[in-house]
């Protein structure tokens, strides 16, 4: 019977990260994966393919109704959607290809099948066809990730009533798309559609978008989308579905109750969260507990309730995001290890790749508010940062929230072109324990949309250059 020092139970970015890590730190891995390809959700059907569609798609809008505004001549773009489609496929290919070859390189072993674990240093792999087999280990990472929630009255087809993963396969451009839940999915898929020429409206239970990122930020974010022609009907909630000709005609409530409307639809997105993944992993019968909301339990260092088995990513508590996977994979390797593995949950950006895009690190300002945390906040606008407006991209702003004794970065939030790329210079400085003053002080290249977090910073002392 082969034997391991671990074995790593999902190849999405949690999974084939920890494996990774520890195969460099001497151990000796394997991984068992049920999926054809290595990557998990995020290369197969999340992460990647949505940005390859949330990139074409904005050269498609940029081309149609950009391109002539700055001297660029092209008429009318004509959409091929199959080649746009088998574009994003190769991007998948790509990275999951890339998995792969990683894992060959680090010497991983790599199972595909479902993987069970069967009790303490066991973990039985169920090929799709053939008989099972029995792996040895002394530590197991469950890193299963997680998959879509389902709405009741709404039976999920992946043709007309879709979850994000029908969503990025549809095969023609629907009249009218309906999203269910005005979170990232909702909003980065329908911007999508929209761009392609969809009419898209979105039904959300909330009385605002994005719930969890700054109000502020997601007040003017949900204003921008709407003069891109997006719909919201917040406060509202579906409650059913039913077939009309070839299309949907789709029943929604004020969420506090009173009259219900029909709207019509030929395609609905469902996208109102996603659920932790345990089916098939035998969790009962190996004593591994799980939360009130089905997540995997865990101490705080990634134990289970068992001694040997551990768990990542998306099916255990926190953001379901790529980089926390990979971060908790990381961590996790380094203290089987023997190392110290951490992760600083205070520090964990999180991004929507619209246009413009959304970003955020740290506490927003309901958070700060509602702990009752003194705090000073600067606000720069892109309108008046040169970069932008040389670029024609000057909608949003920077945001950065400091400890009001301190001056300690406590929190930075932009909605604005490039935001998920600028956030990443305040998750470093956050890292640091950075206050708005170190920020303010570093001399940022010009003309770069970055000097907006430095003015945004500078902006905390009400001292701002150019506004
Ligand atoms: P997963 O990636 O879900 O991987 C788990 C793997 O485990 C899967 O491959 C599954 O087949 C396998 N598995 C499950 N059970 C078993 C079993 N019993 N035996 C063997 N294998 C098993 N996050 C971001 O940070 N940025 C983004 O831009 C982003 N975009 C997204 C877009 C969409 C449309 C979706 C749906 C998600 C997106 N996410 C994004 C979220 C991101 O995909 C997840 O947070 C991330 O994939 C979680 O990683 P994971 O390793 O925990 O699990
Ligand atoms: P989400 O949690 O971001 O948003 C779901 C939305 O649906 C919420 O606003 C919620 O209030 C609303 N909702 C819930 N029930 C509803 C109902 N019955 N009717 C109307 N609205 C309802 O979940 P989403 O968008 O499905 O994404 C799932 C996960 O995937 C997220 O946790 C996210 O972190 C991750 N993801 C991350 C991306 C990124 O980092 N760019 C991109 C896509 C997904």
């Amino acid at each position: 019977m082969a034997s391991y020092d671990l074995i790593v139970i999902g190849t999405g970015p949690g999974g084939y990260v920890c494996a990774i890590r520890a195969a460099q730190l001497g151990l000796k891995v394997a991984v068992v994966e049920k999926r054809a390809t290595h990557g998990g959700t995020c290369l197969n059907v999340g992460c990647i393919p949505s940005k390859a569609l949330l990139h074409v798609s904005e050269l498609f809008e940029e081309a149609g109704h950009k391109f002539a505004g700055m001297g660029i001549e092209v008429g009318a773009p004509k959409l091929d959607l199959a080649k746009m489609m088998a574009f994003k496929d190769e991007g998948v290919s790509g990275n999951t290809k890339g998995v792969e070859f990683l894992l060959k390189k680090n010497k991983i072993d790599a199972f595909h099948g479902t993987g069970k674990i069967l009790g303490p240093g066991k973990v039985e792999v169920t090929p799709e066809s053939g008989e099972p087999k029995t792996l040895e280990t002394k530590s197991v990472v469950i890193a299963t990730g997680s998959d879509v929630a389902k709405l009741k009255g709404l039976d999920i087809d992946e043709t007309t009533i879709v979850s994000s993963t029908g969503a990025l396969t549809l095969s023609k451009v629907p009249g009218k798309l309906l999203v269910v839940g005005a979170g990232v999915i909702g909003l980065e898929l329908g911007s999508v559609w929209r761009r392609l020429g969809a009419e898209v409206t979105v039904v959300e239970f909330l009385d605002r978008i994005l719930p969890g990122m700054d109000t502020d930020v997601a007040k003017q974010f949900q204003r921008l989308l709407e003069k891109q022609g997006v719909a919201f009907k917040l406060g509202a909630k579906v409650t059913g579905a039913e077939k009309a000709g070839e299309g949907l005609k789709v029943t929604v409530e004020p969420a506090k109750g009173g009259e219900a409307e029909t709207l019509d639809a030929d395609v609905v997105l469902v996208a109102i969260g996603r659920t932790p993944y345990t089916a098939g992993l035998g969790l009962e019968e190996a004593g591994v507990a799980l939360d009130e909301r089905g997540r995997v339990k865990t101490d705080g260092h990634f134990k289970t309730s068992v001694d040997g088995v551990y768990a990542i990513g998306d099916v255990i508590v926190g953001p379901m995001l790529a980089h926390k996977a990979e971060d908790e994979g990381v961590a996790i390797a380094e203290i089987l290890a023997g190392k110290s593995g951490h992760v600083n949950y205070d520090v964990i950006p999180s991004v929507v790749y619209t246009y413009p895009e959304v970003a955020s690190v740290g506490k927003t300002e309901d958070e700060l508010k509602a702990a009752k945390t003194e705090y000073k906040a600067g606000k720069f606008p892109f309108t008046a940062n040169g970069r932008a407006k040389a670029n024609g991209t000057t909608e949003g702003f920077v945001k950065v929230l400091a400890d009001a004794k301190t001056d300690k970065v406590l929190g930075v939030h932009i909605v604005g072109p490039r935001a998920g790329d600028l956030i990443a210079e305040a998750a470093i400085a956050m890292e640091f324990g950075a206050s708005s003053e170190d920020i303010a002080r570093t001399c940022h290249a010009h003309p770069t949309l970055a000097e907006a977090v430095k003015e945004a910073a500078l902006a905390v002392e009400g001292r701002a250059i150019h506004m």
